[in-house]
C-alpha cells in the first residue's frame, strides 16, 4: 500500500491481486483449518461459506465503496461520512493493533520450521513433542518473532513492497498448486477418507451459535474485514474498475485457498491419530503438528519430505508477509499521520511496541502458561478479541451507520459507477435486516454464555 501519495491500481486485476496479497495468509493456512477441525469440519464449511456470500460479500463491497468514493483511508472516510461516526474508524484501526503482533508470533513460528526444513530437521520437526517443546522454550521463540517483526518493518520502511508484489504474484500461483498436490496426498493417506467426510459433509447435530461466532470471526479475519483496510484499498481502486467483481473475485480466492489448506490438514489429522478427537481439537498449533509428519511421511524419510516441506513453509511465510506487511502498513500511516511522526520513527516504535505486546502470546505457551484470561492462552485471547469481539462489533455499526444514515443508496451508487450492481436486492437485505440482527444475537449469546448465563 502507497501511504504517502494516492496512486491508483492499474485496472481490476492488479486491485485483486494486491487485496488478495493482504486477504490470503495465515488465516487461511493456519487457522481455517484448525478451526474446521475444532468446530465440527462439514458444518462449519458450510456455514463459513454462506457467511461468504452474503455477510462477506456486503462488507466488502461496503468498505472498498466507502473507500473508493471519499478517496480516504478508515477514519477519514468515516469522518467524511458522518463526523458523529469517527470513532468507528478509530475502532477499526484497533483491529490491526491487536492482531499484528500475535500475528508476527505465528509467522516466527514459520519461519522456525523454514529453517528447520532446509536444515535436513524434516525428521525430528515430525515427533511428537517437537511443536510443544519448541513454543514452550522461554527465548528461541521470541528470537524467531524479533526476526518477524525485523523483516515486516523493513519491507514497511523501505517500501519494497513493489518487489515483494512481484514475488508474491509467482508464489500465490506456485503455493495453490502445491497446497493442491499436497492435499491430494493427504486425502489418499490410510484412514484419510474418514476426514474427508468429516471435513465435508456437515454434520447438523453440531451447529451451535460458537460456530456461527467462530466462522464469522474467520471471515472477518481471512478477508480483512471490519477493520478498514479494504477502505484504504477501494481508496486507490478507480472508478471504472468493476467493483462488484473484484470482491467476487478475491472472495473466491480466498475461500479457494482457506478450502484447500483445510483439505490437506483435516483429513491428515484422521490418517495420522486414526480420527481421535483430542487430535482436532489441538487448536492454534494443528498445522505444525500435523504438516511436518505429512512431509515426513511423504519421503518416507527420503529427501522429498524435506524439499515439499522446506518449499511449503516457504510459500507460507511469502503469503504471510504480505499480510503482515499490509496489517503493519495500516498501523505506521495511521500513527504517523496521527502523531506527525516521520516514516523511520513510526516504524522503529510500531515495530518495537508490537514486538512487546507479541511477547507474551509468545511466552504464554511457555513460562506464562499459567495465565489464562477467560481460560484462553494469550495467544488465543488477543485472537478472540479481534475477531470474536471486535470485528462483530465494527463490522455491527458499519451496517447500522451505511443502512440507517447515510443510506444503502451512496453505496448502490458508487458500485454503479462502473457496472450494474447485480446483487443488489441481496446487499440491502443482507445490510438492512441480516446482518445486523444475526450479529446482535451471536454477540449476545456468546456475551450470555461467556457469563454462564446460557449454555450454548
Ligand atoms: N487476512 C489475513 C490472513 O488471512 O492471514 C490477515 C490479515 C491481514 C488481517 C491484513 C488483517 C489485515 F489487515
Amino acid at each position: 500500500m502507497e501511504a504517502k501519495k494516492r496512486g491508483s491500481f492499474t485496472g481490476s486485476i492488479g486491485f485483486v491481486l494486491a487485496a488478495a496479497g493482504s486477504a490470503v495468509g495465515l488465516g487461511n493456512i493456519w487457522r481455517f483449518p484448525y478451526l474446521a477441525a475444532k468446530y465440527g469440519g462439514g458444518i462449519f464449511l458450510l456455514v463459513y461459506l454462506i457467511l461468504a456470500v452474503t455477510l462477506g460479500f456486503t462488507l466488502m463491497t461496503t468498505e472498498i465503496a466507502i473507500g473508493r468514493k471519499t478517496g480516504k483511508s478508515a477514519i477519514e472516510a468515516y469522518r467524511a461520512l458522518d463526523k458523529r461516526f469517527s470513532f468507528l474508524g478509530y475502532l477499526a484501526a484497533l483491529v490491526p493493533v491487536i492482531i499484528f503482533p500475535y500475528y508476527c508470533v505465528i509467522g516466527g513460528w514459520v519461519m522456525k520450521y523454514l529453517t528447520v526444513f532446509i536444515t535436513g530437521g524434516a525428521q525430528a520437526s515430525a515427533q511428537t513433542g517437537f511443536f510443544e517443546d519448541f513454543i514452550a522454550m522461554p527465548v528461541e521463540p521470541l528470537g524467531w518473532l524479533a526476526l518477524y517483526v525485523g523483516v515486516t518493518a523493513l519491507v514497511v520502511l523501505f517500501g519494497v513492497e513493489k518487489g515483494v508484489e512481484k514475488v508474491s504474484r509467482i508464489m500465490m500461483p506456485v503455493l495453490v498448486i502445491l497446497s493442491i498436490v499436497i492435499a491430494v496426498y493427504s486425502i489418499t493417506l490410510p484412514g484419510a477418507l474418514e476426514g474427508v467426510r468429516y471435513y465435508l459433509i456437515p454434520d447438523f447435530s453440531r451447529f451451535s451459535v460458537t460456530t456461527v461466532l467462530a466462522a464469522m470471526g474467520q471471515m472477518f479475519y481471512s478477508m480483512s474485514l471490519a477493520m478498514g483496510i479494504m477502505i484504504t484499498y477501494g481508496s486507490y481502486m478507480k472508478k471504472d474498475t468493476d467493483l462488484e467483481k473484484s470482491v467476487g473475485k478475491i472472495e473466491i480466492f480466498d475461500t479457494g485457498i482457506a478450502f484447500i489448506a483445510g483439505l490437506m490438514v483435516v483429513p491428515a489429522v484422521f490418517a495420522l491419530s486414526g480420527g481421535d478427537p483430542k487430535a482436532l481439537n489441538q487448536g492454534a498449533g494443528l498445522m505444525f503438528v500435523t504438516l511436518p509428519k505429512v512431509f515426513y511421511n511423504m519421503g518416507q524419510g527420503s529427501f522429498l519430505g524435506t524439499i515439499v516441506g522446506a518449499a511449503f513453509f516457504l510459500l507460507v511465510l511469502f503469503a504471510a508477509l504480505t499480510s503482515s506487511i499490509s496489517l503493519m502498513e495500516t498501523i505506521v500511516s495511521f500513527t504517523g499521520d496521527r502523531l506527525h511522526w516521520s516514516r523511520k520513527k513510526a516504524c522503529l516504535i510500531v515495530a518495537l511496541v508490537s514486538f512487546g505486546i507479541g511477547i507474551p502470546s509468545s511466552l504464554g505457551y511457555g513460562p506464562l502458561r499459567f495465565l489464562q484470561p477467560l481460560g484462553f492462552s494469550i495467544l488465543d485471547f488477543f485472537d478472540f478479541l479481534s475477531n470474536s469481539v471486535l470485528m462483530p462489533v465494527v463490522a455491527l455499526i458499519t451496517c447500522i451507520f451505511i443502512a440507517y444514515f447515510v443510506g444503502v443508496k451512496t453505496v448502490a451508487d458508487e458500485v454503479r459507477l462502473s457496472s450494474k450492481f447485480r446483487r443488489e436486492k441481496l446487499f440491502t437485505v443482507v445490510i438492512k435486516y441480516l446482518a445486523p440482527i444475526c450479529i446482535i444475537l451471536i454477540l449476545l449469546s456468546s456475551v450470555l454464555d461467556g457469563l454462564g448465563m446460557i449454555q450454548i
